[in-house]
């Protein structure tokens, strides 16, 4: 999967309205979770909506090699699973290629196993922070060898004694609160995570679905919640189906935003609030987003989102929302360039762990493009004037899927077109990007 691929270069040329119905692909978040809990549970799992990203594919893969039959069937994905505790030894190096949820994740499968396992992964995931997991696994009674930092490849020697923990997470990180209670689920006992601020909660709502059980409760003065799961219970296999990624329509639900006139309705959208941030900013800065047709699908809330273009303003976007939006920033910074006035955002420093540097590229890639903004630690000011940006750089993509995707979207509007890089990484969180966008009117295609 890490093997390098030569870099693929897009433009996006400048557009006039978006129109048309689209259908977000499936949750990133949701999908590598069906899998794994259908590889946790004894039956078959049946997912559709699954997301064919590579990142998805990569988790796919890391099962199979634990013991668990996977296979697909057009848009049905099914898995029988090895139950909790029943993976066995992986023969080769588990390559998750650029995806830090498969990585994160799945080291805590690993680790709560009696055998030796060894990850690795892309230029960008070795680069990426993994003592956030190898500090809460070493406490249960795994041990690791890494690179240094904490950087992989990881060697993970695991162990079914595991002692449960209560782990206070230093970061708000749904994947590092994920590796626990995944832990936790080969565990005597219960194995808590107490969060600082609250965070995805995809991994409770399935471990729940799938027969575990969870506990959630506020924490006394805190933002955070305090997740206790019960382990070694019995997980049940389960029907899944998977909600369109809120993630991956951020970057339809923006291109209409700032194109005037338009007018798209994005069909089936995740709208977990611990994901919708983004959304919730966009209707202060004026635009005009509105859900429809709100219902649950596989225990996940989902709506059409119908959005028109025009009119948007600068805001300040208050720190404690971006668990709620982390991985929307360099998008929100896009329609922030079309806005009237200032959009200032702060409590950024997670973005600097992502698939890149993401406080770095967003600002490289402004500066490209000839709009204003200022960078600090751990904030992002754009200055928006509402006149057009100049556009016409070419934006590095550092193997970041969000920020090739952002810079795109960005390009459907300024004076001159603009390129990436490299868009070969959309594809693993959303592949045929380009097609469902040109099919709302957008030109984006090989320069
Ligand atoms: C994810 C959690 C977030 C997010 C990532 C997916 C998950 O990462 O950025 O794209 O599925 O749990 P962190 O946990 O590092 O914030």
């Amino acid at each position: 999967m890490s093997a390098s691929i030569a870099p693929l270069k897009l433009i996006a040329r400048p557009v006039g309205r978006l129109e048309g119905r689209v259908r977000a692909p499936g949750d990133k978040s949701v999908s590598h979770r069906a899998l794994m809990f259908g590889a946790l549970a004894l039956g078959e799992t049946v997912v559709t909506g699954l997301l064919q990203g590579d990142d998805v594919l990569g988790t796919a893969a890391a099962l199979r090699a634990l013991g668990a039959q996977v296979s697909r069937d057009d848009d049905v994905w099914r898995i029988r699973g090895f139950g909790v505790g029943g993976g066995c030894e992986p023969e080769q190096v588990l390559d998750l290629g650029n995806s830090g949820t498969s990585a994160r994740l799945l080291a805590g499968i690993l680790a709560s196993h009696p055998f030796t396992s060894f990850m690795t992964g892309d230029d960008s995931l070795r680069r990426r922070p993994m003592q956030r997991v190898i500090e809460p696994l070493s406490r249960m009674g795994a041990r690791f060898q890494s690179r240094d930092g904490g950087r992989m490849p990881l060697a993970i020697v695991g162990t079914d004694e595991m002692v449960p923990i209560e782990y206070e997470l230093p970061v708000a990180s749904a994947q590092v609160k994920s590796c626990i209670l995944l832990a936790g689920l080969n565990t005597a006992g219960e194995t808590t995570v107490i969060e600082p601020a609250a965070t995805r909660d995809h991994t409770e709502r399935m471990l729940r679905h799938f027969g575990a059980e969870v506990r959630v409760s506020a924490v006394e003065g805190a933002p955070g919640k305090r997740i206790t799961v019960v382990g070694w219970p019995e997980l049940r296999a389960q029907e899944i189906t998977v909600p369109g990624d809120p993630s991956s329509a951020a970057f339809a639900v923006v291109a209409a935003c700032i194109r005037p006139g338009s007018d798209i309705l994005i069909e089936n959208v995740g709208v977990n609030p611990l994901r919708t941030g983004l959304f919730t900013t966009l209707k202060e800065m004026g635009a005009n987003l509105t859900f429809h047709n709100a219902r649950e699908l596989g225990g996940e809330p989902v709506a059409d989102l119908h959005v028109k273009g025009g009119g948007l303003k600068g805001v300040d976007v208050p720190p404690e929302r971006a668990p709620t939006m982390i991985d929307e920033y360099p998008i929100l910074s896009v329609a922030a360039a079309y806005a009237q006035g200032a959009t200032q955002m702060r409590g950024l420093a997670e973005l600097r762990a992502k698939e890149s540097d993401r406080l770095s590229s967003v600002a490289a890639g402004l500066a490209a493009n000839g709009v204003r903004y200022e960078m600090g630690v751990d904030s992002l000011t754009v200055h928006g004037t509402g006149a057009t940006p100049a556009g016409g750089g070419v934006v590095a993509t550092h193997l970041d899927h969000r920020i090739a995707m952002s810079f795109l979207v960005l390009g459907l509007g300024t004076r001159e077109p603009v390129a990436v890089d490299d868009g070969s990484p959309i594809d693993t969180s959303f592949p045929g990007f380009a097609a469902l966008m040109n099919g709302l009117g957008a030109k984006i295609g090989p320069t």
